[in-house]
């Protein structure tokens, strides 16, 4: 496992990030490796989408410590995608991730607005006969069920963050639940039906019925067979979990081989 030398400051902007981060980024860089290596040949290309993709550097909250950011991760990956397709809302990173990722990647796809709408102009640049992966990782609810629809209609493995802590399990009642047409129900996806789930759930068993209703969400509706799931951070209070999803048993067995040792080189256990 080959890791990257840390970025260097090119003056360029670079947002502060919690230490989960690095944590993500561990098991996005591990599987790109294995994806990467193993897989080339066997399609017409490899693709990499990354939805929220933020700057390309990122600094670590109450530290001077630099890391690369997911786009940077896999434009500097050792065996290349054929191309990227990135997309960031925010004006100033999408302006620093464009000269980042331009310098290493210039045929990459950069582009700046939502991802719930940039979707489709990505998916239009990905030919027949490619496998892709997609790395959807924003703050908060902003991904929409109908994003991944589009993405599902490629062939795409998806590595999804699901902030179930971090935001559904604390906000669903006061903020969520009369409102019809809010962030949860996009996220869900319209009419799923989350409401009579989360209220008829044991209070102390709540973040495994959430996960395990939006895994059968995505086995159903998107058609992925082979889902598996990891919690961030690795140790300590947990916030969100990062849902990998493939149609094929070969990338449920990568993701299950890289992550069987955790950041900081422990095999760990949870307990929701
Ligand atoms: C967690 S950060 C991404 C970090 C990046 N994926 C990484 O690992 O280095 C989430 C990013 O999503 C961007 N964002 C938020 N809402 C968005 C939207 N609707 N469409 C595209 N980007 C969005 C934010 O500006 C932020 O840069």
């Amino acid at each position: 496992m080959s890791e990257l030398p840390p970025p260097k400051d090119d003056g360029l902007y670079i947002p502060t990030v919690g230490k989960q981060s690095s944590d993500k980024h561990y098991f996005l860089m591990r599987y790109i490796n294995i994806f990467t290596t193993a897989i080339t040949g066997k399609w017409k290309g490899l693709h990499y989408i990354d939805l929220f993709a933020g700057a390309g550097i990122e600094k670590l909250r109450g530290s001077e410590q630099l890391q690369w950011g997911s786009p940077m991760i896999a434009a500097k990956a050792p065996k290349s995608f054929t191309r990227l397709h990135l997309c960031e809302l925010n004006r100033q990173k999408y302006q620093a991730l464009e000269k980042r990722v331009g310098d290493t990647r210039p045929d990459s796809q950069i582009l700046n607005g939502d991802a719930n709408n940039e979707v489709h102009n990505i998916t239009r640049e990905i030919p027949q006969g490619t496998l892709s992966l997609a790395f959807l990782d924003p703050y908060g609810l902003e991904l929409d069920f109908e994003t991944l629809k589009v993405l599902a209609a490629k062939r795409a493995d998806l590595i999804i963050f699901f902030p179930d802590r971090l935001d559904i399990l604390r906000n669903w009642k006061h903020y969520y639940y009369s409102d019809p047409n809010s962030k949860l129900d996009h996220h869900l996806g319209l009419g799923s039906g989350w409401r009579s789930v989360l209220e008829n759930a044991p209070p102390n068993n709540r973040a495994e019925v959430l996960r395990k209703f939006y895994v059968e969400r995505v086995r159903q509706d998107l058609g992925y067979q082979h889902v598996e799931h990891e919690r961030i951070p690795s140790q300590g209070h947990p916030l969100y979990y990062l849902i990998f999803c493939s149609r094929s048993e070969v990338g449920s067995n990568f993701w299950r081989k890289i992550s069987w040792n955790k950041p900081g080189g422990q095999r760990t256990f949870h307990f929701d």
